[in-house]
């Protein structure tokens, strides 16, 4: 996944939506990137265990 931020939260290149699984608490410096509930930022959300399934978000 790219990253041009370099997991910093400012560049919206690790976009993702969660398909399945459980992940951290949204943090508030991803909510200004995100178009839907179901979407997070790669660089913020920590696996909570288990299988985690997500995909690139559209315009990520
Ligand atoms: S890597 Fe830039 S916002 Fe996540």
């Amino acid at each position: 996944m790219d990253s041009a931020c370099g997991g910093f939260a400012c560049c919206n290149s690790c976009r993702v939506e969660v398909l399945s699984g459980a992940l951290s608490p949204l943090l508030p410096e991803e909510e200004p990137f995100l178009d839907a509930p179901a979407q997070r930022l790669g660089c913020q959300a920590r696996l909570l265990g288990g299988l985690v399934a997500v995909r690139l978000a559209p315009g990520a």
